[in-house]
């Protein structure tokens, strides 16, 4: 999930017509793991802290303690618990009596900048709460005296794009080693929908630079710092993001980077980006997508009601978001909905629902799919509830190039959240077998 919070747009628009139909992954009725809210949308939003928290993301009684002062569906009572709890951390990260040591520092602050994280994760629904930009820089400010006080400190860089292109790529850079002239093995990170970079630092970073690998996050237009500070919404054509970073990491990084063994990771979203970017990028080694997408838009609509559906496709916009943005404001949506859409709005940088889904037609793999020359780890969760059955669509078609697995069980969430070891030792063992 990625972390829907990950996110995992496609439940939302099960959640907008009948929350029943939302998948078990889901359901408060049949969960496979103990309830942390009676909301399944707030439940995710809870497990993905504690995901972080095995890579010092976060610390597990706070979060249980969050759980339990939640009130489940109330979006506004999720954040202030969220806010209180972030800021609560922050002053014991500022306590001088701690600084003294960097691990004392570097967790704190780590956790700290999670639970800002959270605090954020539902405001989206009204571009002007200030709260969207200044908890935000809270996050950061946060999060780099996390990285600040890692072993070998990790380092901001901001990326142009092609000069056509007009944006700048936020990215952070994590050495493996202080040697300047070992190549190492290097991952590029990309999350999807909501989760920031700051997330994939918990999630796919720490656990590989335990293993030996350099790794770069980053984020494009859409994604939470680039949407905020350059209000650009996402762009289909996600090669423009990651050639970008290519490039660097094969100038700027040259001594330390095998260029043997440069791999793209795609989170949860992200599993389409990275698919389009390996299509059009030939200096990649190998692509992981957490997990396989092939169409964002067959994922969505078949969660509307036919009539829906009737409205949207015979062009009437005005009635199709008259519909959606009605049922939003009036506050009855269940929470996936009104996250979703209000998620979606904001990240594809438009105030109109038929727009959103006419962009996200664009997001299909189908047209390039045959141009990937690489080979590809392609996820599937037993448990997921937007993708389904996409994942063995996008390794059908790669054929001999893919190596489709199945998280199951309580590893069998969206982007595995919650099941961090799972997915780490998964990933690397192919890493092993593949580029060994
Ligand atoms: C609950 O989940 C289990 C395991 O996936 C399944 O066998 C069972 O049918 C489900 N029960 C209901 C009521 O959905
Ligand atoms: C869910 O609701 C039930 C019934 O009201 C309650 O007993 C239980 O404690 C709730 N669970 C959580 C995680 O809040
Ligand atoms: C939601 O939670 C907030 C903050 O705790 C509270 O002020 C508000 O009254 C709650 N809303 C509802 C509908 O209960
Ligand atoms: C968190 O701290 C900020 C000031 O830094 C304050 O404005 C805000 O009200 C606090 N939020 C909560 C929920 O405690
Ligand atoms: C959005 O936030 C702004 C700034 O806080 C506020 O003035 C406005 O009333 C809010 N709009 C809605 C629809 O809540
Ligand atoms: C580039 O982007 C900036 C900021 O978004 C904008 O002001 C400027 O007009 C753009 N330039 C071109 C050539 O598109
Ligand atoms: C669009 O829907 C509205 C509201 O139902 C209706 O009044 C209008 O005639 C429709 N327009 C078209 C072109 O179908
Ligand atoms: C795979 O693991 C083996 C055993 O540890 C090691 O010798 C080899 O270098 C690894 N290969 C890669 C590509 O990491």
């Amino acid at each position: 999930m990625k972390i829907k919070s990950s996110a995992y747009m496609g439940s939302f628009l099960a959640a907008l017509l009948n929350s029943s139909v939302v998948s078990a992954a889901y359901s408060t009725a049949n969960s496979s793991i103990l309830l942390l809210s009676n909301d399944s949308t707030m439940n995710f939003d809870l497990l993905t802290p504690l995901g972080e928290s095995i890579t010092g993301g976060g610390d597990i009684g706070p979060i249980l303690g969050a759980a339990k002062d939640i009130e489940a569906g109330n979006m506004t009572s999720f954040s202030e618990v969220f806010y209180k709890l972030a800021n609560d951390t922050k002053a014991q990260a500022e306590d001088p009596e701690n600084a003294y040591d960097p691990l004392n520092v570097r967790e704190t602050w780590f956790s700290a900048a999670s639970y800002f994280r959270k605090a954020d994760g539902y405001l989206h629904g009204n571009w002007s709460n200030p709260l969207i930009n200044s908890i935000w820089a809270e996050h950061l400010a946060a999060f780099d005296k996390g990285i600040a006080a890692l072993p070998i400190p990790g380092k901001r860089i901001q990326i142009p794009a092609a000069t056509k292109d007009n944006f700048t790529i936020e990215a952070i850079w994590y050495s493996a080693s202080e040697s300047n002239h070992d190549k190492l093995p290097t991952l590029i990170i990309g999350n999807g929908f909501d989760a920031a970079q700051e997330d994939s630092y918990h999630n796919f970073v720490a656990p590989a630079l335990a293993r030996g690998w350099n790794c770069i996050t980053y984020e494009g237009p859409g994604q939470p710092t680039v949407r905020r500070n350059q209000n650009l919404g996402f762009i289909p054509d996600w090669e423009k993001v990651v050639t970008p970073v290519v490039d660097y990491v094969l100038s700027e990084k040259k001594q330390v980077v095998d260029e043997n063994r440069l791999v793209l990771i795609g989170n949860s979203f992200g599993g389409y980006l990275a698919a389009r970017a390996a299509a059009f990028e030939p200096r990649l080694s190998a692509a992981v997508l957490i997990d396989g997408v092939w169409d964002n838009y067959a994922a969505y609509i078949r969660e509307l009601s036919p009539e829906q559906i009737e409205i949207y496709e015979a062009g009437n916009y005005t009635q199709f978001d008259d519909l959606l943005l009605t049922a939003r404001e009036a506050g009855k949506l269940p929470t996936g909905a009104a996250w979703g859409i209000d998620q979606g709005l904001w990240s594809f940088y438009t105030h109109s629902p038929a727009d959103f889904f006419t962009q996200v037609k664009k997001y299909n793999v189908e047209g390039f799919i045959d141009k990937i020359k690489i080979p590809v780890f392609v996820g599937d969760a037993e448990l997921e509830s937007s993708y389904v059955g996409q994942p063995k669509q996008v390794a059908d078609a790669l054929g001999q190039l893919a190596t489709l697995h199945t998280f199951k069980g309580v590893a069998g969430f969206h982007c595995q959240t919650g099941a961090g070891q799972e997915l780490s030792r998964t990933i690397h063992a192919w890493l092993n077998k593949t580029l060994g």
